[in-house]
């Protein structure tokens, strides 16, 4: 191991200094130069094990671990989502960049969105004996089953982004498990989305009828990120007073050709009296735009749209007035916290079971402010 190399070193240039320092039959000059070579190379030796110290042990809040030897293994329940590759490349760079693992030691699957291939991948990385799992489940459902795998084998697990439910979450607790969920609170992102519907000039009641009538374009519904967007951005209209009309409400899970599908279809059966289109994120926002403008409707004026992830182009959209407005799914801070997580694991701290992040509204207003941040 590298840190164990230079503090042996250290040690033999320190031996060198002694050793030669004590020789009396050799000329003054002689010893003073072999000290101060000997010298040189304990202080190169030394900064050396510095940088290597900066670099392979990872201190994340006062724990400290060697993590040079150390193997995370990472899967995504599928590569082809656009916010989840923006989090898996932000998670390999943390840990490699940041934290010191070594690159061939963090090691991301694809789950491609099939949980039994999934579920094989973590069986492979517990068989291989990986020291630390970070895991986006394509079936949140699927965590208990997954959890007691990971526990029998003594391996810790961080869940990101598709958070188990609660009595999961509490067994965790109650068993003393090393299973931990990292990800924001839905509810406050749908939250948000209604609110910049509140906040046009119209309140979202574009043809003045008294009424928002709006359709709503669903992640996948099996994912608690899907179900509280959905029922909290119209929650925040009706808390303010405000009525509203469901015209329709499918499922695009989170995919953006799927979106434009349905939106194309609902723009044709449903034409002027849609008002609003919540997608419950940026990707299917894409989607849903294209397909609005394919219909020759414009956003802000005849239609209102809105998104969450604060996707780079979906930001762009809402500087160009193309978009209504999204919502910051923070990945940086999420990728952070679950590597940190991942991290006080392996150092033996004790680490909560819930860890939330919270979402950014994004506007008009600070579009610009969250594109230089996402650069
Ligand atoms: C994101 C979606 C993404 C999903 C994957 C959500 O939090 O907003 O864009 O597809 O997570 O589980």
């Amino acid at each position: 191991m590298r840190l164990v190399k230079k503090a042996a070193a250290i040690a033999v240039a320190s031996m060198m200094v002694m050793s030669m320092a004590g020789c009396g039959s050799k000329p003054a000059e002689t010893t003073a130069a072999a000290t101060e070579a000997a010298t040189e190379a304990a202080s190169e030796a030394a900064t050396e094990a510095a940088e290597a110290a900066a670099s392979e042990v990872a201190a994340v809040s006062g724990a400290t671990v060697d993590v040079s030897d150390k193997k995370v293994g990472i899967s995504i329940y599928k590569f082809d989502d656009n916010f989840m590759t923006l989090y898996r490349t932000e998670l390999e760079r943390y840990l490699t960049e940041e934290l010191g693992f070594k690159k061939e030691n963090v090691v991301i699957q694809d789950g491609k969105g099939d949980q039994a291939e999934q579920t094989n991948q973590i069986q492979n990385f517990i068989t291989q004996k990986y020291d630390v799992l970070i895991l986006n489940l394509v079936q949140a459902s699927s965590a208990p089953e997954i959890t007691d795998m990971c526990k029998e084998a003594g391996i810790p697990v961080v869940y990101i982004n598709r958070e188990p439910d609660v009595a999961e979450e509490e067994r965790w607790a109650s068993e003393k498990i090393q299973a931990t969920y990292v990800g924001c609170d839905a509810r406050q992102s749908g939250t948000y989305q209604g609110e910049e519907i509140l906040e046009t000039s119209n309140k979202g009641d574009i043809n003045g009828d008294g009424k928002v009538s709006y359709i709503m374009i669903q992640g996948d519904p099996e994912n608690v990120d899907a179900q509280y967007r959905t029922e909290f951005s119209v929650k925040a209209l009706t808390d303010a007073g405000v009525e509203v009309e469901e015209l329709l409400k499918q499922r695009g899970d989170w995919d953006q050709a799927k979106a434009q599908q349905i939106a194309q279809d609902a723009l044709n059966q449903y034409g002027d009296k849609i008002e609003v289109i919540f997608c419950n994120n940026d990707a299917m926002a894409l989607g849903a735009l294209q397909a609005i403008e394919a219909a020759g409707r414009k956003v802000n004026e005849d239609v209102y749209l809105v998104g969450v992830d604060a996707l780079t182009e979906a930001v762009q959209n809402v500087l160009d007035g193309k978009q209504t407005g999204t919502v910051f799914n923070d990945h940086f801070t999420q990728a952070k916290m679950a590597a940190d997580l991942a991290v006080k694991y392996l150092s033996g701290e004790a680490v909560e079971p819930v860890n939330m992040v919270d979402y950014i509204k994004v506007t008009k207003d600070n579009a610009q402010q969250i594109l230089d941040q996402l650069k």
